[in-house]
């Protein structure tokens, strides 16, 4: 159903690889509220061809950007607002990556300069962003910037590995850009702290299905589906949410709040 909340609105999404991308489902939410919007991903997700089926059915122009480069991130910003026709009112930053993760590193055992790619895709890339939106002033007032993160910046979680603290320095990016954003502009950032959910980047977790089945046991209304989190990101880039920023927002049907579920070891209630 659309309320057309984000009519008239123009924004970029970063992140959807495919179907199961939390950015293709936000993608298609934001289209189908009224929005006009580009999409980007790095240049090697571009190749693999899926990303534009979406940009195709959803009339979204596709821009190439490695979100590491700075020079990749003013061309896209640049180039969005003359296609879009003006100032962008949303950006959602949806990516992540380690390197360590992918090769089988454990946090006790981490390589050094896979590390620091991981940091540079999966968080320094939202200040990248957000730096190069205000030297360029492409956000519109009271436009709305978010990022999608995940609990164990707060918590601990083995297997996350140095995606942990990649996200915790993502969160707080989120926080002090935000105040700058805020104050110079009217703009407000806030990142969104997601379920486990099944994608190329949360699979690539180890052991991560019976995660998945354990914080969907734990959590009173079960893990939020990507399409639940699309929902959320399209009230979060509306006007109806203007005053609220530097927030790092759950969006885990409870999981957060909760300690110990006796659904988990059995019990009967
Ligand atoms: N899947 C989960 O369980 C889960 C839970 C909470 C938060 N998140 C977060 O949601 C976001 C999206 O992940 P997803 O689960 O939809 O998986 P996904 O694999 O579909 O998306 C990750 C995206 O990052 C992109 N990317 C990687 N390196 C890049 C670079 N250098 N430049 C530009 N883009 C690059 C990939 O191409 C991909 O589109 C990530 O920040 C992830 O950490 C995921």
């Amino acid at each position: 159903m659309s309320n057309n909340l984000l009519a008239n609105k123009r924004g970029i999404i970063f992140g959807a690889l495919d179907e199961q991308s939390i950015a293709w489902h936000v993608a298609e939410k934001c289209v189908s509220q009224g929005a006009r919007i580009v999409l980007t991903n790095a240049p090697v997700a571009l190749r693999m061809g899926k990303i534009q089926e979406l940009s195709s059915r959803l009339n979204a122009p596709l821009i190439g950007a490695d979100a590491t480069s700075l020079e990749d991130l003013e061309n896209l910003l640049s180039q969005s607002m003359e296609i879009l026709g003006g100032k962008l009112d949303f950006i959602l930053h949806s990516i992540g990556m380690s390197l360590n993760v992918r090769k089988g590193k454990t946090y006790t055992d981490l390589n050094y300069e896979f590390l620091q790619k991981t940091y540079d895709i999966s968080a320094i890339s939202f200040h990248k962003l957000m730096q190069s939106a205000l030297k360029m002033d492409a956000m519109e007032e009271w436009g709305s910037i978010l990022a999608l993160t995940y609990i164990a910046a707060q918590r601990v979680f083995p297997d996350y590995n140095d995606m942990a603290d990649a996200k915790a320095l993502l969160e707080s990016i989120g926080r002090s850009f935000g105040y700058h954003f805020g104050t110079q502009k009217k703009v407000r950032v806030n990142t969104i702290s997601q379920s486990p959910t099944m994608t190329t980047a949360g699979s690539g977790v180890k052991g991560f299905s019976e995660f998945f089945g354990y914080a969907d046991k734990m959590s009173p209304l079960g893990n939020a589906p990507a399409e639940n989190c699309a929902n959320y990101c399209v009230a979060m880039f509306s006007d109806l949410t203007r005053m609220v920023t530097m927030q790092n927002l759950y969006h885990d049907g409870g999981f957060s709040a909760m300690g110990m579920n006796p659904a988990i070891l059995n019990l009967n209630q």
